[in-house]
C-alpha cells in the first residue's frame, strides 16, 4: 500500500545558476577584501552570535528578482500566501532587503524566526563537510552537538504535536536557495573544523499593503 502523506506545507529549494551567482560572489568578495568597510552592519536586527553580518547592496535587485520568481513558483504549488486570509489574498509581497552572514568557527545563530511572511536563505560557501565536523568532535562526549554540528535546522510540530527538527547543510548545498515561512523556527549550529568563513545570504518578504493587485475587486468575497 502506498504511503498517505497528510497535508502540510512544502518548502522550496532552487539551485542558482553560475550566471546568477557571479554578481553575488563579486559583491561578497569585495565586502571581504575591503574588510566590510562601507557596508551597514545588520547585527542590531539579528539574533545571531556573529561578528560579521552586513546588508547586501549592489547585487540585491537581481537576486530579489530571482527570489521573487521562485516564490511565485512555490506559491503556485503550495498556496501558502493564498492561505493567509487576513489580507484577502489581494496583496503582492515586497522585499525587505537581504544580509550576508559571515559565520566564523564557534559562532552560532540560536533558534529564532523572522519578520515578514516569506524568508529565504542562500548557501554560498560551506567550508566543511558534516563528516569533517563530526570527526573533529569525535573526541567530545556530547553526541547531540555531533548530530547537528555545522547545520541549518528547522523546528516544527508533526501531526502528533511532537516537536521535530530537520537539519541540512553541507558543501553540496552551495548555490541553493531555500524558501520558508518567516515564522518557521530555525537555527544554525556552530562549526569547528576550519578557520574559513561559512557564508550565507538571507532575506525577508512582507505583504505590500500599499497596493492591491490591479483589476481586483477588494470587496470580493473569497
Ligand atoms: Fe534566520
Amino acid at each position: 500500500m502506498p504511503l498517505k502523506h497528510l497535508q502540510n506545507l512544502p518548502l522550496w529549494e532552487h539551485k542558482l545558476s553560475k550566471e546568477q551567482l557571479e554578481p553575488i560572489w563579486r559583491e561578497v568578495n569585495s565586502m571581504q577584501s575591503a574588510d566590510y568597510k562601507d557596508y551597514k552592519t545588520a547585527s542590531p536586527q539579528l539574533v545571531g552570535d556573529l561578528e560579521h553580518q552586513y546588508f547586501l547592496k549592489d547585487s540585491l535587485p537581481d537576486l530579489d528578482a530571482t527570489v521573487q520568481e521562485q516564490i511565485n513558483l512555490w506559491e503556485d504549488q503550495s498556496r501558502y500566501l493564498a492561505s493567509m486570509n487576513y489580507n484577502s489574498g489581494k496583496h503582492a509581497i515586497r522585499s525587505l532587503g537581504a544580509w550576508v552572514n559571515f559565520q566564523s568557527k564557534g559562532e552560532n545563530n540560536p533558534l529564532h524566526s523572522h519578520g515578514g511572511v516569506v524568508s529565504w536563505v542562500l548557501w554560498l560557501k560551506i567550508p566543511y563537510t558534516i563528516e569533517q565536523e563530526r570527526e573533529y568532535l569525535s573526541r567530545q562526549p556530547t553526541t547531540q552537538t555531533q548530530l547537528f554540528v555545522g547545520q541549518f535546522a528547522l523546528v516544527y510540530t508533526n501531526i502528533l504535536g511532537n516537536v521535530e527538527m530537520t537539519a541540512w547543510d553541507s558543501d553540496e548545498m552551495e548555490g541553493t536557495l531555500l524558501l520558508f515561512p518567516s515564522k518557521l523556527k530555525h537555527a544554525v549550529y556552530p562549526f569547528y573544523s576550519t578557520d574559513e568563513k561559512r557564508i550565507t545570504i538571507s532575506g525577508n518578504y512582507a505583504f505590500n499593503t500599499d497596493h492591491v493587485y490591479q483589476n481586483v475587486d477588494i470587496n470580493e468575497t473569497r
